[in-house]
Order: C-alpha cells, then structure tokens, then sequence
C-alpha cells in the first residue's frame, strides 16, 4: 500500500484553513493509502523555542481536532515528531545535500522569515526547517503528502533531497508527490490572502457556535457597499469567499449582491448557519474525546511505538547506504 505523510505544527488548535488545505483530504485518503500525520513540535519549536508550553499544550488540542475531523486511528497513525529520533538523525545528513543558498530562495521559508520580522536574529533551526521537514517525509517514505498549497515548495526541495541522496549512496528514498486540497487556499477574517492563528484572523475548528458568529460578523467585506440595498463587490469579500466553501447554490448570492439586492447581515446570518451546521457534529465529537483522554493518550501510544518502528527500518537502509552502520567493522 502507499503511504501518505503530512503533518501540522502543534502552535495552536488547527483552523478551518487547515481543515480545507489538507485535513479534509487525508480524511478522504486514509482508505486508500497506509496514513501517518505528523504533529510537528519539533519544527514548531523552530520559532517557538521559548514558548514550550504552548507547543507542548497543543499537542492534544491538535490531536482532538484531528480525531474529531475523521482521522481514524484504525486507518492511520498520528506521530508525534520529537518521539521520531530518526528523522532527527535524517535531518543532519540531508543538510549535506542542500546549500544555504538554496534554501535562502525557498519562496515558503523566505516569506515567513519576512512574516516574522527576524532581520539579524534569525535562529538557524528555523532557517533549516525546510531539511527537517524534508526528513519528516522522508523518514517514512512517503508517496503522497497533501499539504495546503504554501507548502509546495517543501516537497519539491524533499524531491531534489531524495534525488541527491539516491544518486551519491544509492537507491533509498521515493520522492513524494503533493497534492494539494481542491479548495485552494483559505482567506483570513480581514482579507489576507491566508488564514493563519499568528495573524489572528482564524475561525478554528474548536470554535463554539457564537464565537464563530462573533467573528463572521466582524469579517472583511466590500467596504463601498455601506447600505444593504447598495452593489457589492464579493469577490473582494470574506463572507463572499466562504460562502463559496459552505453554502451550495453560492452564484446565485454572487448575483443577488452585485445586483444590490442582498444585504450584509443578511448574508452574514446564512453564512454562519451553514458554517455551524457543518462543524457541530465534528465540534461535539471533540467535546467527547475531550472527555475521553485515556483514548487519546492510548492514540498517541500508540502511533509513537508505529512510527520508531517505520522511520527506524528506512534510517537503517539510509546509514547503510552511506556506508556508517559498520558492520563490518563492529560485527
Ligand atoms: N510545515 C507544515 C506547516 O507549517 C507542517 C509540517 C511539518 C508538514 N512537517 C510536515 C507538512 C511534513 C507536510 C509534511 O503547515
């Protein structure tokens, strides 16, 4: 069977950009291909090194809202990242084959190290993220990694790890192909392009009925359109663009407001109904699993004892290959 390999930072529980990105796409796969999610606290350490409470709290936040979104542990295995030493150890032989060069120009790395504002006091492990992340897909042998469509310049850098090694030590590693969610990228609550918790412009998965009403309400929209029965703009507007994603039948609301004959609360209302239609069953699963962490612990268990043993075996074959098992030495 395949395998598929895609994993989250655990800085916060997952949002509805998540949810669509990827998380709805490996709920969709688990069937098909044998599943490993990956909760990243390694790389979310990478810029959260001085914030480990919060990583450490958000590794069962993460995991409810995967269980709660359809990952079935029978079908796939949640690995938490730092319990993996292997791909600590893939990490280290994977920086030989990548310049600092290349991955200055990594369009993902560079952007969030902008996003960030690190200027001089950029640390090197967030710089090298992009070689861990390469060996989280690695370790595994990944064929298939859905990811949200910023990550693509991730898997084509796993690819040319997976090339370089392959060539100079022999055949070890498969390179991965992404796949990318069908519905594009999701937009933040105030119009950026993407939805992100440091940005502060999320609805999570967790959210309660009114907090998701609350913040559907203060969403960005056209603001030329100031009185209900003015035309608006909605491909400029958030409610517009989540519309799109919830409600079936969404052109003819296209119409109705560039026509003026549709008002924002209006709007706003159908919207958060539909939003909240969708997430209430997988928002009370969560509240059940919440209440239920003898399970989730034993989840965790669980993947952790799969996943040394998968990344283990393809460690082995790698050292092998680059000639440092010894064996012939040590016996
Ligand atoms: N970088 C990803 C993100 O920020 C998370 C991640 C870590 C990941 N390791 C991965 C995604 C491996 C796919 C495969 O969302």
């Amino acid at each position: 069977m395949k395998r598929i390999l895609t994993g989250d930072r655990p800085t916060g529980p997952l949002h509805i950009g998540h949810f669509f990105g990827s998380l709805v796409e490996r709920v969709r796969l688990q069937d098909q291909y044998e599943t490993y999610v990956l909760i990243a606290d390694v790389q979310a350490l990478t810029d959260n090194f001085d914030d480990p409470q919060k990583v450490h709290d958000n590794i069962i936040e993460v995991t409810l809202d995967y269980l709660a979104a359809g990952i079935d542990p029978n079908k796939s295995t949640i690995v938490i990242q730092s319990k993996l030493p292997a791909i600590a150890d893939l990490t280290i032989f994977f920086m030989n084959l990548v310049t600092v060069a290349r991955v200055g120009r990594n369009p993902t790395v560079k952007e969030e190290i902008k996003q960030k504002g690190f200027g001089e006091s950029l640390p090197f492990g967030f710089f090298a993220y992009p070689v861990s992340q390469a060996a989280d897909i690695l370790a595994f042998n990944a064929d298939l990694v859905p990811v949200g469509d910023d990550q693509l310049p991730m898997i084509e850098m796993t690819r040319e790890i997976a090339r370089d090694f392959n060539r100079i030590y022999g055949p070890v590693f498969v390179e991965p192909e992404a796949k990318t969610g069908s519905f594009g990228r999701t937009k933040g609550l105030d119009g950026n392009s993407k939805m992100s918790k440091s940005l502060n412009n999320a609805i999570d998965i967790k959210d309660s009925a009114d907090d998701t009403a609350k913040k559907i309400m203060s969403a960005y929209t056209d603001p030329t359109k100031a009185r209900k029965d003015d035309p608006g703009h909605p491909d400029g507007c958030m409610v517009y663009a989540y519309h799109q994603i919830f409600t079936s039948g969404h052109t003819a609301i296209k119409e109705e407001c560039l026509k003026g004959g549709r008002g924002c609360v209006v709007c706003k209302k159908e919207l958060i109904a539909n939003m909240n239609g969708y997430f209430a069953p997988i928002r009370q699963k969560r509240i059940e699993l919440g209440n239920d962490l003898g399970y989730v612990r034993n989840v965790l268990k669980q993947g952790i004892i799969k996943g040394q043993e998968v990344t283990g075996d393809i460690l082995e074959k790698a050292k092998t290959a680059m000639k440092i098992d010894y064996r012939d030495i040590l016996g």
